[in-house]
C-alpha cells in the first residue's frame, strides 16, 4: 500500500473510513488536556476531522502528516483556516520532528501489518521523552486489509519494548459501527535511563 495505492483511493473517493467529525473517544481525550501548548502530530491524517477539533479548541502547535496530496487538497478546500506550514505532505515513516502527543485514528489499520513493529518504533522515536501515543486501534481479528485488525496480545508485543501500556481497554463511546470492535489507548514513551 503505496503512495499510489492511496492516492487511488482518495481519486475515488472511496474513503468509508471517514466518520465526518472528531471520534467521540478522541474528543473526550482532547477536552481533558489543560496543556494548549503542546506539539501534537496527528499522521494518516485524511480529512483531518481531529486536527481541525484541535485547532479550533485552541492547540495552535497541532501538525499533520499525510502521504497523499489529494486527500491533504480535499482536507484544505475543507477547512482552510488550518496552517499549510503545519501540513507535512508525505511518508510518516520519514518524519523528522518531535511532539508530545500523537493522536491515533484510522491509521495504524492502514499500514500493512508486516510495518506494525517500525510504526512502533517510529512513534517512540519521534516522541519527545514525556511523550504519548493515545488514540484507537481496531480489536478484531487480523484477516484481510486495509483495515488491518489486531489484538491487545498482538499490539502489546509491538509497543511494550518502547511505550508504557497505561490504557489499552474497550471504547465504550466508539461510533455505530465500531462499537465494541475499538481500544482506546494510551502509551507513555518509556523513559531510558
Ligand atoms: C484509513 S485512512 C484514515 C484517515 C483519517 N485518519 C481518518 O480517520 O479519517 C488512512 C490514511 O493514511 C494515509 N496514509 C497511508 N499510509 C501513509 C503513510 N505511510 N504516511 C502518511 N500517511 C499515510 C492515507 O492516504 C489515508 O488518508
Amino acid at each position: 500500500m503505496d503512495k499510489s495505492f492511496w492516492d487511488s483511493r482518495w481519486e475515488n473517493a472511496e474513503t468509508g473510513w471517514d466518520i465526518g467529525g472528531v471520534s467521540a473517544p478522541l474528543k473526550a481525550y482532547i477536552d481533558q488536556l489543560e496543556n494548549k501548548t503542546i506539539r501534537i502530530l496527528v499522521p494518516g491524517c485524511g480529512n483531518a476531522h481531529e486536527a481541525e477539533y484541535l485547532w479550533e479548541n485552541g492547540f495552535k502547535n497541532t501538525w499533520i502528516v499525510e502521504i497523499s496530496q489529494l486527500a491533504i487538497d480535499s482536507f484544505r478546500k475543507r477547512y482552510p483556516a488550518f496552517p499549510v506550514e503545519q501540513i507535512i505532505q508525505g511518508d510518516f515513516f520519514d518524519v523528522d520532528a518531535h511532539f508530545d502527543l500523537v493522536l491515533e485514528q484510522t491509521f495504524f489499520c492502514a499500514i500493512h501489518p508486516s510495518r506494525r513493529a517500525d510504526y512502533a518504533a517510529k512513534m517512540s522515536e519521534i516522541l519527545e521523552p514525556s511523550g504519548k501515543l493515545v488514540g484507537l486501534l481496531f480489536d478484531f481479528p487480523l484477516e484481510s486489509g486495509p483495515p488491518f485488525g489486531g489484538s491487545e496480545a498482538e499490539y502489546r508485543t509491538y509497543f511494550e519494548p518502547f511505550f508504557i501500556i497505561k490504557r489499552m481497554e474497550r471504547a465504550h463511546n466508539s461510533i455505530k459501527p465500531r462499537y465494541g470492535r475499538e481500544l482506546f489507548i494510551q502509551f507513555d514513551k518509556k523513559t531510558t535511563d
